[in-house]
């Protein structure tokens, strides 16, 4: 393999935890490795909702902590949920000063969005769901303008090389026409920042290429996969069988909008307490019973909403038009949808990896904070802390740097991308085994059929990298006998205490089982 040493940090992603972090280390050379035009194909710039954060003054970080530690089904960190929730006023003023456009009050404030399980309105927003777009430009702009930042787009990372048991480089192949064989790039240490696995399912409110690739690569090189069974279900998916499915944030649910049924039922009331507004596994498990009867669950926006839905909500008013839906008339049909991953690479409170080498920030890396079930907008807020905290500590940890020069790929051959009849199948046999409601057989058969997957496809990285994602959820699914938070199991469905452990594994521990 044709190798380049590029005296840079290695940054695999082009999301809000990678564009963050990049900045961060700025003016230390780093090489972003972004399979799309900066911008697309990143979840963090299709985030609706916003960053959550105790910005008023009669809100604070401690309930902003409780509300996360609550939601989370007795496996959040504690500790971490403390810290994070801490930092998030000083990232919200920093995201501000770097050009977001936060929706602002008339004396200054920020106007805030209400959601699930949050005990007092605290995400900030902008233009109503437009908040992670809206960061990502404001970023991208500063990351473009910052000449240590070196981006190669049309670039998919495919697997990382490890020597002595530490991180060494990072295999990278052409993808902006048609897969080329992998190039190595050497570089001074790894940040993975490249999402979450929404797309291993059939549906799914995710980017197309958000697959598990990133989690796969390093649970492949030898990491410690944590709380891999724990996938958040989204409840408001909007169900117009478009392929990934637009979302159709909670916040819409924060103003008033109710969950109905094709009967008029407002099917949540008798689920919970809280009814639309209850944590967003209750409400993912209520709108999958409602779509599995064939009672078509619909978002009703009419009387909270009215007209204002198009103007405040512009996001979900195109997605709407799209599928020719007018929301102003008429409820919105949804689905539960594969929406972000709580578990990933297990990272400690710098973002360290268990490989050395290797640091990780954002979707990609389980840091503790979520436990079963993530508090809504705690995922950008997770991504920005981190990110810091990872550039902190790779500062420190590599010492004085030296400019680099920037990397041109030679032309490369061409190889063979993943069977898209495979994929199909892997997505669906995660969404019929390790979906909402799992049990031992179905688990059980989605194992094997990931493995019939990946021996059709020998020596397809790219696909491998998904099946080893998809294997640790269902493995680690299986090992889980009780239900908590996203984690269902219809087989032992109660909950073994308050307090969970949370998990561990590595990809040789989940392929034993
Ligand atoms: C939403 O806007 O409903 C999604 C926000 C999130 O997943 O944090």
């Amino acid at each position: 393999m044709q190798e380049i040493e590029t005296g840079r940090i290695i940054i695999v992603g082009a999301g809000l935890g990678a564009l963050y972090a990049a900045l961060k280390l700025a003016p230390r050379p780093v090489l972003m490795i972004s399979p799309e035009t900066l911008g697309e194909g990143a979840s963090s710039a299709w985030a609706q909702g916003g960053v959550a954060a105790a910005m008023d003054a009669a809100d604070s970080a401690e309930a902003h902590a409780a509300d996360t530690v609550r939601a989370g089904a007795g496996t959040v960190d504690a500790g971490v949920a403390d810290q994070v929730t801490a930092e998030a006023r000083a990232h919200i003023l920093d995201l501000t000063a770097l050009g977001t456009p936060f929706d602002r009050t008339a004396d200054g404030g920020y106007v805030m969005s209400r959601e699930a399980a949050h005990s007092y309105a605290r995400v900030v927003r902008v233009r109503g769901d437009q908040a992670g777009a809206e960061i990502m430009r404001a970023l991208i702009a500063e990351v473009r303008a910052t000449p240590s930042i070196q981006v190669l787009e049309g670039v998919l990372a495919v697997a990382l090389h490890s020597e002595d048991g530490s991180v060494a480089a990072v295999d990278v192949a052409r993808c902006d026409d048609g897969l080329s064989v992998p190039i190595r790039l050497r570089g001074a240490a790894c940040l993975l920042a490249g999402g979450g696995s929404g797309g291993l399912y059939a549906l799914t409110t995710n980017p197309p290429r958000i697959r598990g690739q990133v989690i796969g690569m390093a649970a492949r090189a030898g990491a410690v996969i944590a709380d891999a069974e724990f996938v958040q279900f989204h409840p408001t998916a909007v169900a117009s069988g478009v392929d990934p499915a637009p979302l159709a944030t909670e916040a819409l649910r924060g103003e008033g909008a109710v969950l109905i049924n094709r009967d008029g039922d407002r099917f949540m009331v008798g689920l919970h307490p809280d009814a639309e507004l209850a944590p967003r596994d209750i409400v993912a498990r209520g709108v999958y019973a409602q779509t599995q009867a064939g009672l078509t669950p619909m978002l009703d926006t009419r009387a909270a909403l009215g007209v204002r839905v198009l103007e405040e909500f512009p996001a979900v008013a195109l997605a709407c038009a799209q599928a020719g839906i007018d929301p102003v008339t008429q409820p919105i049909p949804v689905a539960a949808a594969a929406h972000y991953h709580m578990g990933g690479i297990e990272t400690d409170a710098d973002g360290r990896a268990t490989l050395g080498g290797l640091w990780v920030c954002g979707e990609a890396a389980s840091t503790g904070l979520h436990g079963a079930n993530r508090l809504a907008s705690n995922g950008l807020l997770e991504a920005l802390v981190y990110a810091r905290r990872c550039a902190l500590d790779l500062e420190a940890a590599l010492g004085p740097w030296a400019d680099a020069e920037p990397v041109t790929l030679p032309a490369l051959a061409a190889d063979t991308p993943p069977d898209a009849a495979l994929v199909a199948r892997l997505r669906q046999a995660m969404t019929d085994g390790a979906g909402v409601i799992r049990d031992a057989a179905g688990l059980t058969r989605c194992l094997g059929e990931i493995a019939a997957i990946e021996a059709a496809q020998p020596a397809c990285m790219v696909l491998h990298n998904m099946t080893a994602t998809a294997t640790l959820i269902a493995a680690a699914a299986l090992k889980r006998t009780e239900s908590r938070g996203a984690h269902f199991r219809a087989d032992y469905p109660q909950t073994d205490g308050a307090e969970g452990a949370r998990s561990r594994m590595t990809l040789t521990q989940a392929l034993a089982l």
